[in-house]
């Protein structure tokens, strides 16, 4: 089955993601099952100038599924951004025989990974992101926990914004996308959404919506807030001083991004992982792995970074519709 790779190398790169763990399990195992060696590539591209680099096999990933974070850990290293950084990652690759590498994580080390191509090491990439913002992918591993973590965590306080017919403003992760905010704000009836590709920084228009809310029976209103937007403790100090609403604010942060996976990032992780081994097995490089229009298919790496992706005006208008 491989073309010539005799080992392949694994990193996890940029942010975490719940998921991580089943695509490093499911790369080691379908890349074992092809004939094919494997190292473990700790804390992404920094481990690997550092050459943290050791052996993987199949017992190396057992009890890691259910698992959140990543086994391998991740980092971000500016010193790969340079070209002498990327000569001398490919050069420790070929010291220590690795001639193929999959990289899981997202745009920022995509092109880590075009640069290792680049340099003459056949290199996969795998959609690793809580944020869902890869533009060539529908999916991307971790969306579904962390979306999923953030309902819960927002139906709690919703109960008690309820019960003291309070304003809550909760802020979710996304510094440039709002997808954990749109997703989050229809699933947990929100009365306002706000996403950094959407959100005119006009208070009152909200503070307007809350006072209306109320003279129309609401006893709470949620207001969705992404990171990139942020200052919500600011904003709710704002919003109670102008409405007399007590207002409070609560910043869910780094909880997203941890946590058991979901079955769908599970599911969808292995299935890519495997994707990935194979492609580069049979001989593919500069190429990302993604879930198209139900498909699992594959990209140039230069093609998808060339992609946009943007939050769909129909969903965006019905997000608007439901808080009526
Ligand atoms: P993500 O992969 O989630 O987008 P980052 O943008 O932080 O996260 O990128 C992760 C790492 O990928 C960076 O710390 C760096 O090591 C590497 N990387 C990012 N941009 C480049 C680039 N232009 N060239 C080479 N490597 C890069
Ligand atoms: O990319 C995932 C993400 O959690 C973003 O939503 C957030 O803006 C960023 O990572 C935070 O990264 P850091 O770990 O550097 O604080």
């Amino acid at each position: 089955m491989a073309k010539g790779i005799k080992t392949i190398g694994i990193l996890t790169s940029g942010g975490d993601a719940p998921g991580m763990n089943a695509a490093i399990r499911s790369v080691v195992r379908k890349a074992i099952s092809n004939g094919v060696k494997v190292k473990g590539i700790k804390k992404g591209y920094q481990g690997l100038l550092n050459e943290e680099i050791s052996d993987m096999d199949a017992r190396s990933v057992s009890d890691t599924i259910q698992r959140g974070g990543t086994i391998l850990g991740t980092a971000r290293c500016n010193e790969f951004k340079t070209e002498a950084g990327q000569q001398k990652g490919a050069d420790i690759c070929r010291k220590h025989g690795i001639d193929g590498l999959v990289v899981i994580g997202g745009d920022g080390s995509y092109r880590g990974a075009q640069a290792m191509s680049r340099h003459g090491i056949n290199t996969i990439g795998i959609p690793g992101t809580i944020d869902l913002d890869i533009s060539c992918t529908d999916y991307t591993i971790g969306f579904d926990t962390a979306v999923n973590t953030a309902m819960q965590a927002i139906d709690k306080v919703r109960d008690t914004s309820s019960s003291h017919e309070r304003c809550s403003i909760i802020e979710v992760m996304g510094r440039n996308a709002g997808f954990i905010a749109l997703w989050c704000g229809v699933a947990n009836g929100a009365e306002d959404i706000l996403l950094p590709e959407k959100y005119d920084y006009n208070e009152q228009n909200i503070i307007n919506n809350i006072i209306r809310n109320r003279k129309k029976g609401k006893t709470h209103h949620l207001i969705i807030n992404a990171e990139g937007i942020g200052h919500s403790t600011s904003m709710a100090k704002r919003i109670e001083a102008a409405t007399g609403i007590e207002t409070r604010a609560t910043i869910l942060g780094y909880m997203q991004r941890g946590g058991s996976p979901t079955c769908k990032d599970r599911y969808y992780a292995s299935i890519m992982g495997a994707y990935a081994a194979d492609i580069l097995c049979a001989g593919s490089s500069n190429r990302v792995v993604a879930y198209r229009h139900g498909e699992f298919v594959d990209y140039d790496i230069e093609e998808a970074l060339a992609m946009q992706k943007s939050i769909s005006e129909y969903e965006y208008e019905i997000s608007r519709m439901l808080a009526i």
